[in-house]
């Protein structure tokens, strides 16, 4: 292996222990806003630094998060199909090795649809993207996404693991299942494990022990984590388990005491202004305008709630946010 692809990777999974936390910020690429991920860059500031890297595209990287940062990025090359579309296995390499480097990227990362329609597609585009990767000794994280129509087993997971590693992928990510075991028994290369759909806490920590205890290097989470009440308590608390081998018990318990303190601290800012009015000795719902009835409209004769697109239905949304639309299938 080459030298910068080892320096690389090392940034990743920590040769010390052989262990990763990887934060996945990537879900807006086939997801647009998802829940609790509207603003990356409120998200990411504060989970940082509990990270070893951070998996996300080129879009967020260059709007969300400063250039200054040490931790090491994962980026995602291949997109092309929404959560809205016909199919969301239709994906291609969208980001040129140019533009990765640029972007100083640790290692690059896309989806393969083992046993969809596009199955032949993405797993060739990972045989290029490994060649042409490794010429600037980039290492590649292959990600076995999952569907409705595919299994979630550990034969499938096995198939699809090992295709990524034959390819000559770095890293796989891919889900936990049960005997697990198998699955990292046949893949030769490190494998990584999402978090799935947000699930209780205690939960998440018990899915990253399992992974880990059945030889996972780490988590490459997202949603539970940054979809949880508490991030920053939750990433510590899967940190401990990755980093310092707490058992999920322990684990758990430092997620309550931060997520406590996290409590308090937001009681105790929202305690310091309450509705705290600027213009000194106002009374409440006093209006700027003297004299004026409440719910006063000022564009006369204006019918109430007559709005001011016309056409519009009341309801309608501004933003085309998909928030209603199916589940996004590779949860
Ligand atoms: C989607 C991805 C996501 O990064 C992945 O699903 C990890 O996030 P989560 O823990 O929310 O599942 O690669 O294809």
């Amino acid at each position: 292996m080459d030298w910068g692809l080892k320096n690389r990777l090392s940034s990743i999974i920590k040769p010390h222990n052989n262990r990763a936390l990887m934060l996945a910020v990537d879900h807006g690429y086939f997801l647009g806003p998802t829940e609790k991920l509207e603003n990356p860059k409120k998200v990411i500031a504060p989970l940082l630094k509990h990270c070893d890297s951070l998996m996300l595209t080129r879009g967020v990287q260059r709007t969300s998060v400063p250039a200054e940062t040490d931790t090491p990025m994962v980026l995602r090359v291949s997109g092309g199909s929404s959560i809205i579309g016909d199919d969301l296995s239709q994906e291609d390499i969208t980001v040129s090795i140019q533009d990765a480097i640029r972007l100083n990227a640790s290692a690059l990362a896309m989806s393969i649809f083992v046993g969809s329609k596009y199955e032949y597609q993405t797993v060739v585009n990972l045989g290029k993207l490994v060649s042409e990767a490794e010429q600037y000794g980039i290492p590649v994280l292959a990600v076995t996404a999952v569907g409705k129509e595919l299994g979630k087993d550990a034969r499938y997971l096995s198939l699809a693991c090992r295709m990524a590693a034959e390819q000559g992928a770095h890293i796989v990510k891919t889900y936990y299942c049960e005997n697990f075991e198998k699955v990292v028994e046949s893949c030769p290369v490190p494998i990584i494990v999402a978090g799935g759909k947000k699930i209780p806490e205690r939960d998440a920590l018990q899915l990253t022990y399992n992974a880990v205890k059945a030889g996972a290097v780490g988590v490459d989470m997202g949603r539970n984590i940054w979809q949880s009440d508490h991030p920053v308590a939750m990433i510590r608390a899967t940190r401990a388990i990755i980093h310092q081998n707490a058992n999920v018990d322990q684990a758990f318990k430092l997620y309550k005491k931060l997520a406590a303190e996290d409590s308090n601290r937001k009681q105790k800012s929202k305690g310091k202004k309450p509705n705290q009015n600027k213009s000194k000795g106002k009374k409440p719902n006093q209006n700027k305008s003297k004299g004026k009835k409440p719910n006063q409209n000022k564009s006369k004769g204006k019918k109430p709630n007559q709005n001011k697109s016309k056409g519009k239905k009341p309801n309608q949304n501004k933003s085309n946010k998909p928030q209603n639309k199916p589940q996004p299938k590779n949860n």
